[in-house]
């Protein structure tokens, strides 16, 4: 039985309670309803080339292991080992097994249990009931994907719309290099986190140097929902192209405008305009009231240094602007004082969204 604050009706614009941003039961929910059974950006498909490949990465707050075994096939499993629990594989590398440094249990590429030292004086002792777990892993693109379920729907059923609208923005996927990996810790919870990114109704009076350059007015900016995605649309603006211009960066490229594609629920996906672009920022709750996260910058193969330097800085002034906005409501959140906000749910209508599968999720009805 759980005793969680069911919210006032959301479709009224009530947000989620505050007592969900800070609630471990809530947080103990999120992971047993949603962060173990969806899909998340975990990496680059270059990272796992050869047979025996692997890198250690987390669905939400499940450990995993991304490895290819052979030519054919790249499997994941649940990073924690069968005897007692200790994470098997750190960071990346090639191997022909894994073998998990506690007790050296030694596991298969396919993940069965090949060694376990001393098994043999076990009467009963049967290896092929301790395989690693296995999970599901997808692609999209040279993008790789894992969902700790094993049986999870295709990754495609989760991100109609993306990739046809990524295919139209002038970004040829095959062209990216990862340039930066960028890894965060904040103390917010991450739906917190994840609603600042679902609305630019914030970016005229928080994200000056932004509003200057895309076109973030009500009227212009678009947003578009979907079933587990959404996505917002702005336009640069001509004035950026004037002589003596006095903006943060002056876009020109491939890229006409700026797309933010949100992808269930907790995967980003950024292309601004300019040159061959794109971010994926992934966030999870690393605690109740805290987050973890990163985010892949990835560059077209031929945009020089500075380039990627240009359009790195503007897009962490922005996220270091959205942090400490992020960070304050959290402190507000925390004070109990406003149960729950009123949201506008024309211009917050993605962060609606979210909310209502989060509700969905968590509350029976
Ligand atoms: S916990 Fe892995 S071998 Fe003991
Ligand atoms: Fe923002």
């Amino acid at each position: 039985m759980t005793t969680i604050e069911i919210p006032k009706p959301l479709a009224e614009g009530w947000t989620l309670p505050a007592t969900w941003y800070s609630d471990p039961e809530i947080l103990r929910l999120e992971r047993e309803r949603i962060f173990k059974r969806s899909w998340q950006y975990v990496g680059h498909i270059d990272l796992v080339t050869s047979p025996g490949s692997f890198f250690a990465s987390q669905v939400g707050h499940v450990p995993i292991v991304v490895v290819r075994e052979d030519e054919e096939t790249v499997r994941g499993f649940v990073n924690v080992c069968r005897h007692r629990g200790h994470i098997v594989a750190r960071g990346s590398g090639c191997r022909t097994t894994l073998q998990c440094p506690y007790h050296a249990w030694t596991y298969g590429l396919d993940g069965s249990l090949r060694r376990a030292p001393r098994s043999e004086r076990e009467p009963g002792f049967d290896p092929s009931g301790f395989s690693l777990l296995p999970i599901s892993i997808d692609t999209w693109g040279p993008f790789l994907f894992a969902n700790a379920d094993p049986d999870a729907a295709p990754l495609a059923d989760t991100i109609t719309g993306i990739p046809a609208l990524v295919g139209s923005s002038g970004v040829d996927l095959s062209s990216l290099r990862l340039r930066e990996r960028v890894e965060w810790e904040m103390p917010a919870n991450w739906k917190n986190a994840i609603e600042n990114y679902l609305e630019c109704y914030h970016c005229p009076t928080a994200h000056p140097a932004l509003a200057k350059v895309v076109d973030v007015d009500v009227d212009s900016y678009r947003l578009v929902e979907r079933e587990f995605t959404s996505s917002q649309f702005g336009s640069i603006r001509p004035s950026v192209y004037a002589e003596g211009a006095n903006v943060a960066y002056v876009p020109r490229g491939e890229v006409e405008g700026a797309q933010y594609h949100f992808i269930w629920p907790n995967t980003t996906v950024n292309i601004e305009a300019g040159r061959t672009n794109l971010s994926l920022d992934v966030t999870f709750p690393s605690a109740p009231g805290r987050s973890k996260g990163w985010t892949d910058y990835y560059y077209g193969v031929d945009v020089s240094d500075e380039e990627a330097a240009e359009l790195m800085a503007f897009a962490s002034q922005v996220a270091f602007e959205d942090q400490s906005l992020v960070e304050s409501v959290q402190e507000g959140l925390d004070s109990g004082m406003v149960p729950q906000g009123r949201l506008l749910l024309s211009s917050e209508k993605l962060l609606a969204h979210f909310q209502r599968r989060i509700r969905d999720a968590l509350v029976d009805d």
